[in-house]
């Protein structure tokens, strides 16, 4: 039997950072993951994968639609699917080989196999019982589907079964207009699929800014992809080698279908705690089956606390990643904290999208008195070089009276880098006239960020 300060169970962004932030706090720290490699759902079958697609249709993209009128003259490249995804294959092996030379290096256990958890302060896998005196969970999530609809991984697919089509389906079904299902989406229209994006609500990204969503149903719909809104999928059914998707428009009407080669369903993600024997244990959850913590990521139980997915809050890597090092922090007798007011979200389509803080509806429902500062990138040059102006702006919302910056949203080029300007920001507690009166780069996308700041005061220069 081994025994250990902190045994983390999963090796996803929350768990592996866990890990290495418990091993440099001085404690011996074991991992236990059962997949083939670290990194978890985000790093194999998620964020890292989807990017590598991202970023070669994106570039495809550039060749097909840009090219020519840069000077740039020739036949655009011809796709070759299987190189694609052995290219994204090759990026996802980069960056968990490179989680397994971190955890060498601040000499943290990878137990591989599947954890569960008797009692308190012991961790079994497989044969071997280890023991704890901290257990932190980061068991992550797994795809939903919803009532009629079945996943097969082969005609009706998860993002996972998404990243390893065998062939480039002639027509998409997406259901969902989440991130999900707009960041894959994009992928397989600009790969020449016809994609359609059925999504329950009257807009993309619900609950998003609402600038940002007209903006970015426009864009989407300008590069190829088909959106019908306001409309519930019912189910679906599926033959050999086809699909057909039912859904109701909220409108009223009767139900259409709609055809595909292709589903892939984009309807959100659940908790993922199965095997563990929390129900023996008695581990509190919540009504939406997360692992109930408090403040300090602790369950009910002494000695074991849960991060990331599992537990509730935003499903996103960096907030996991977050919560282990602060769980560590914890564990280390530190003061471990996370500010989930400033958690960024972005989506990495092209142009990408990214927000922080409280959108404008919200602060105006909670009746707060607040000015509102955008700035089109039609007015910045850099973003007019690149093919990525149109339709693009920066928002910041402050507080009318004291000028504190409370939220922002960004859709234009490289906006999930320009947000953390605003992140940092609202860390610091800055008004928006801090940020106008800081000297920014010219040329640069960041002085879109500058411009908006100037109008929440005197105004924009550019605009
Ligand atoms: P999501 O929650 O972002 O979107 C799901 C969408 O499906 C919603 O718009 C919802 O209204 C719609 N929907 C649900 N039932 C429906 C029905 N019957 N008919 C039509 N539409 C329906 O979930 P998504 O995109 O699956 O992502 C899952 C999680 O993974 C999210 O928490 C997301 O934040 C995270 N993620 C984050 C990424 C990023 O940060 N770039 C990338 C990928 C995933």
């Amino acid at each position: 039997m081994s025994q250990y300060d902190v045994i983390v169970i999963g090796a996803g962004p929350g768990g592996y950072v866990c890990a290495i932030r418990c091993a440099q706090l001085g404690l011996k720290t074991a991992v236990v993951e059962g997949r083939e490699t670290l990194g978890g759902t985000c790093l194999n079958v998620g964020c890292i994968p989807s990017k590598a697609l991202l970023h070669s249709t994106h570039l495809l993209h550039e060749a097909e639609h840009n090219f020519a009128h840069m000077g740039l003259k020739g036949k655009a490249p011809s796709v070759d699917w299987d190189q694609m995804k052995a290219y994204k294959d090759e990026v996802i092996g980069q960056n968990t080989g490179g989680i397994e030379f971190l955890f060498k290096k601040n000499k943290i256990d990878w137990i591989k196999g599947w954890a569960s958890i008797p009692a308190a302060g012991k961790v079994q896998v497989g044969d071997d019982l280890h023991e704890a005196k901290n257990i932190v969970i980061a068991s992550g999530s797994v795809p939903a589907s919803i009532p009629g609809v079945e996943i097969d991984e082969k005609i009706v697919v998860s993002s996972t079964g998404a990243l390893e089509l065998p062939k480039i389906p002639k027509k998409l079904a997406v259901i969902g207009a989440g991130v999900i299902g707009l960041e894959l989406g994009s992928v397989y229209a600009r790969l020449g699929s016809e994609v359609t994006v059925v999504e329950y609500m009257d807009a993309v990204c619900p609950g998003m800014d609402k600038d940002v969503q007209r903006s970015f149903k426009r864009i989407l719909e300008k590069q190829g992809l088909n959106i019908i809104l306001g409309a519930a999928v019912q189910g679906v059914e599926t033959s050999k080698t086809k699909a057909k998707v039912r859904y109701q428009p909220k409108k009223g009407g009767g139900e259409e279908t709609l055809d595909a080669d292709v589903v892939l369903v984009a309807t959100g993600r659940k908790p993922y705690a199965e095997g563990l024997g929390l129900d023996a244990l008695g581990i509190k959850m919540t009504e939406r089956g997360q692992i109930a913590t408090d403040n300090h990521w602790s369950t009910n139980i002494k000695g074991i606390y849960a991060i990331g997915d599992v537990i509730e809050g935003p499903m996103l890597a960096h907030k996991a990643e977050d919560e282990g090092m602060a769980v560590a922090e914890v564990i280390a007798g530190k003061h471990g904290h996370v500010n989930y007011g400033v958690i960024p979200g972005v989506v990495y389509t092209t142009p990408e999208v990214a927000t922080v803080g409280a959108t404008e509806d919200e602060l105006k429902a909670e009746g707060k008195k607040i000015k509102v500062g955008k700035f089109m990138f039609m007015g910045n040059a850099r973003a007019k070089a690149v093919h990525q102006a149109e339709g693009g702006f920066v928002k910041i919302i402050a507080d009318k009276e004291t000028d504190r910056i409370l939220g922002a949203a960004i859709i234009g080029p490289a906006a999930g880098d320009l947000i953390h300007e605003l992140c940092v920001a609202m860390e610091f507690g800055a008004s928006a006239e801090d940020v106008a009166l800081t000297c920014h780069a010219h040329p640069t996308y960041s002085e879109a960020v500058r411009e908006a700041a100037l109008a929440c005061g005197d105004g924009p220069i550019h605009s």
